[in-house]
C-alpha cells in the first residue's frame, strides 16, 4: 500500500480524512476526496490516484476512471486560468464557435492545451448552465455570459492580471 506520506503531508492527509468520515460508504468519497487533492496539487497525479484507491479501498482503476470522465478533473497540470467554452445546442447556435476560435487565436493554443506560460489552459465542455445567455464561457469558476468575439481579449486581460 502506498503511504500517505508519499503522497500527502500530514495536514493534507488529516484534511482526507475528514472528507472520508462524511461518508458511511467509504467509495462515497471519491469525488470530494479527488476534488480536494486537485485542489491542493491542481491536477490529479496517478501518485495521487492510487493512493486514493488504496484509502477509501476500490481498486486503482476507479480512481482513474472517475478522474479521466469528469471533465473538471485533470491528470495532467494545467495552465493557472482554466477556460472552459461550452459547446452545447444553445451555445454551439449562438457563436460558441466563433468565441473558440477567438480564444484559440489570442492564447495561440489549441483545444486542451496549455500556453506556453503555464497562465491558461483551452477546453470544452458541455452545457454550464447559462442557456439563456449563450453563448457562455466559464474562467476558473467564474461564469461570463453571451460573450463576444470582441469580449474575449477583455476577459482574458482580467485574468491575466491575477495571480
Ligand atoms: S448550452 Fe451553453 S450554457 Fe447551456
Amino acid at each position: 500500500m502506498t503511504k500517505s506520506t508519499e503522497v500527502f503531508n500530514p495536514q493534507e492527509f488529516s484534511d482526507m480524512k475528514g472528507i472520508l468520515a462524511r461518508y458511511d460508504e467509504p467509495a462515497s468519497a471519491i469525488l470530494p476526496l479527488l476534488h480536494y487533492v486537485q485542489g491542493v496539487y491542481g491536477h490529479l497525479s496517478e501518485e495521487a490516484l492510487t493512493f486514493v484507491a488504496e484509502f477509501i479501498g476500490v481498486p486503482h482503476v476507479r480512481t482513474f476512471e472517475v478522474a479521466t470522465y469528469y471533465t473538471l478533473l485533470f491528470t495532467e497540470p494545467v495552465g493557472r486560468h482554466l477556460v472552459q467554452v461550452c459547446r452545447n445546442l444553445s451555445c454551439h447556435v449562438n457563436g460558441s464557435e466563433d468565441i473558440l476560435q477567438a480564444l484559440k487565436s489570442k492564447l495561440d493554443i489549441d483545444v486542451g492545451a496549455t500556453t506556453s506560460d503555464g497562465t491558461f489552459t483551452l477546453v470544452e465542455v458541455e452545457c454550464i448552465g447559462a442557456c439563456d445567455h449563450a453563448p457562455a464561457i466559464m474562467v476558473d469558476g467564474d461564469l461570463h455570459r453571451s460573450v463576444t468575439v470582441d469580449s474575449v481579449g477583455m476577459i482574458l486581460d482580467s485574468y491575466r492580471e491575477k495571480t
